[in-house]
C-alpha cells in the first residue's frame, strides 16, 4: 500500500483514536513511519478545543502542502467542525470526524467527506499499543454542554462501551506487556452500561490478572460519587490520583458555565476524598476570562487555588468557540486582561507545585518503571501517579524506592528493593 505518518493533537482521547487509525491502516497493509518526509499518506488528527489548537493545525496543513505527491487526510475534532471548509484546501484529500474512521479505506481511495455513520464505539477494532502504559476509551462523547466547550458538538452524545469489550481489550493489552491502564472518557465517571457503573468497571479492570495499576480521566465533579471514593481508597491497584476540573471558584461563573455544581459542593467532595486517601495527588483544570468573570470572581479562583493546593493545574484563558452558548455572551474582557489573569494564576499555582515535591524527601514509594529518563536513570510513576526518576530498575518492573532529593519539580529516588507484580501501596513505616 505505502507508508503512513500520523500526527496527533489534543487530548488523550485523540491519542487513543490515533491507535484506532493505526490498526485500520495496518490491517489494510500500510506501514507506519515516524516522519512526514518518508510517508505517502499523512494524517493530522486534530483538536478544536481552543482557537490556538486550530491555528496550529492550519499552519501544519499549509506546511504539508509543500510536499508534492503525498495524500493528506484531516481527521478528529476540527475535521468534524470544519468539514467542507477543510476539504476546499487544494491538497487536502479527505476529511473525517471522530466517528467516521471506518470509512478511511474508502476515503483514501476516493477522497472527500465521509457520509455520517452515526455514533461509533469501534467495538470490533483493537487499537494496538506498545509499552507499559495504555489508554482505553470506556465511553465516547459528552452530554454536559458546558457553555464554553465545543466537545459535545464535535464528539456527539455520550455512549458507554459494554464491560465485556473493555475487559477483553484489557486482557489483550496485558498479553502484550501493558501493566498500567488509564480509562478514558470525556466524562469518564458517568460511565454506565446496564447495571455496571463507573466504580464497577474500575474495580473490574483492576481485577484482571497482570494489571498492576488503573487510573482514569477526566472526572466531572457532579458525577464524582461516594462509591467511587470507596473504590479508589480500597482497591490497591487503583492509582491514588484524581483529576477533577474546577474551572472557577465563583458560583455565578460556574452557573454561567453550566457546570452543574457549586464551589461548596466541589470542596465537600475533595475533602471527603482527601480524608479517605490522604496521600492523593489532586490536579484540576481552570479557565479564566470567561465573559461574565469579574475581578472579584477571578480572585475567588486564586483564593481557592491557595486553599486547595492542587498538585498541578492545567490553566487556560477563555477562547470563544463558534456555536457554543459561551461565544454568544458579550465579551467585555480584553485579551490583555485575560492574559494578566492567566499569568497571575500560573504564578500562584507554580509556587505551590514547586513546593510540593520537597515534602516527598525521605518517603518510601512503590514505583512502576515506564521509560528511560532523558538525563539518565529510569522514569516511573508512584502509587499516586507522580513522576519519579529512579537510579535503577527495568521498564515494566515495580521497585521500592526512597526519595533522596528533588531536581526542579521531580523527586529523585534510590531503589531499595525490586518487587514482582505487587504495585499496590506500601506501608509507610
Ligand atoms: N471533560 C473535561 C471536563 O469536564 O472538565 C474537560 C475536557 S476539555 C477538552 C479540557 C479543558 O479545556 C477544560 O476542562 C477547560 O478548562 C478547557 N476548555 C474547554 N473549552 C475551552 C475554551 N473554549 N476556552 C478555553 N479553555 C477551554
Ligand atoms: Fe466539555 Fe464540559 Fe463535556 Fe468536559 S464535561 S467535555 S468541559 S462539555
Ligand atoms: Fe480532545 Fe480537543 Fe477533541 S481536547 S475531545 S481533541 S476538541
Amino acid at each position: 500500500m505505502g507508508k503512513f505518518y500520523i500526527e496527533t493533537y489534543g487530548c488523550q482521547m485523540n491519542v487513543y483514536d490515533s491507535h484506532i487509525l493505526r490498526s485500520i491502516l495496518k490491517e489494510m497493509g500500510w506501514e507506519e513511519v515516524n516522519n512526514e518526509r518518508e510517508a505517502d499518506l499523512i494524517i493530522l488528527n486534530t483538536c478544536s478545543v481552543r482557537e490556538h489548537a486550530e491555528k496550529r493545525v492550519m499552519g501544519r496543513i499549509w506546511m504539508v502542502g509543500r510536499f508534492r505527491n503525498k495524500k493528506l487526510g484531516i481527521v478528529g475534532c476540527m475535521a468534524q467542525r470544519l468539514k467542507e471548509r477543510l476539504l476546499e484546501i487544494p491538497h487536502v484529500l479527505f476529511v473525517a470526524g471522530p466517528d467516521e474512521y471506518k470509512k478511511i479505506p474508502e476515503l483514501i481511495e476516493k477522497g472527500g467527506l465521509a457520509d455520517s455513520l452515526g455514533y461509533e464505539l469501534y467495538r470490533e477494532i483493537f487499537p494496538e499499543q506498545r509499552g507499559v502504559s495504555a489508554f482505553i476509551a470506556i465511553s465516547r462523547g459528552c452530554n454536559n454542554f458546558c457553555s464554553y466547550c465545543i466537545v459535545p458538538y464535535v464528539r456527539g452524545r455520550e455512549r458507554s462501551r459494554p464491560p465485556e469489550d473493555i475487559i477483553e481489550e484489557v486482557k489483550r493489552l496485558v498479553d502484550m506487556g501493558v501493566k498500567e491502564i488509564t480509562l478514558l472518557g470525556q466524562n469518564v465517571n458517568s460511565y454506565r452500561y446496564g447495571s455496571v457503573n463507573f466504580p464497577g468497571i474500575l474495580a473490574g479492570v483492576a481485577e484482571v490478572p497482570g494489571v498492576e495499576r488503573v487510573s482514569f480521566l477526566t472526572s466531572h465533579p457532579k458525577d464524582f460519587s461516594r462509591e467511587l471514593v470507596d473504590v479508589m481508597a480500597s482497591v490497591d491497584k487503583v492509582v491514588k490520583y484524581l483529576h477533577l476540573p474546577l474551572q472557577s471558584a465563583s458560583n455565578r461563573v460556574l452557573r454561567d458555565m453550566k457546570r452543574k455544581y457549586t464551589f461548596e459542593e466541589y470542596m465537600e467532595k475533595i475533602e471527603l476524598v482527601r480524608e479517605k486517601i490522604p496521600e492523593l495527588t489532586l490536579t484540576t483544570d481552570l479557565l479564566v476570562g470567561f465573559p461574565t468573570e469579574t475581578e472579584e470572581d477571578f480572585q475567588k479562583t486564586i483564593d481557592a487555588v491557595k486553599k486547595i493546593e492542587f498538585d498541578q493545574s492545567y490553566m487556560f484563558r477563555f477562547s470563544p468557540r463558534e456555536g457554543t452558548l459561551g461565544s454568544m455572551y458579550p465579551d467585555p474582557i480584553s485579551e490583555e486582561e485575560k492574559l494578566r489573569r492567566l499569568s497571575e494564576l500560573i504564578r500562584v499555582q507554580n509556587e505551590i507545585t514547586g513546593r510540593k515535591p520537597l515534602k516527598e524527601i525521605g518517603k518510601k514509594k512503590r514505583v512502576l518503571i515506564c521509560d528511560r529518563a532523558k538525563k539518565g536513570g529510569m522514569l516511573g510513576r508512584d502509587e499516586t501517579g507522580k513522576l519519579v526518576v529512579v537510579d535503577g530498575g527495568k521498564i515494566g518492573e515495580v521497585v521500592d524506592v526512597v526519595i533522596e532529593k528533588v531536581s526542579g519539580w521531580t523527586p529523585l529516588g534510590r531503589v531499595i528493593e525490586k518487587q514482582k507484580h505487587t504495585a499496590g501501596r506500601i506501608s509507610q513505616g
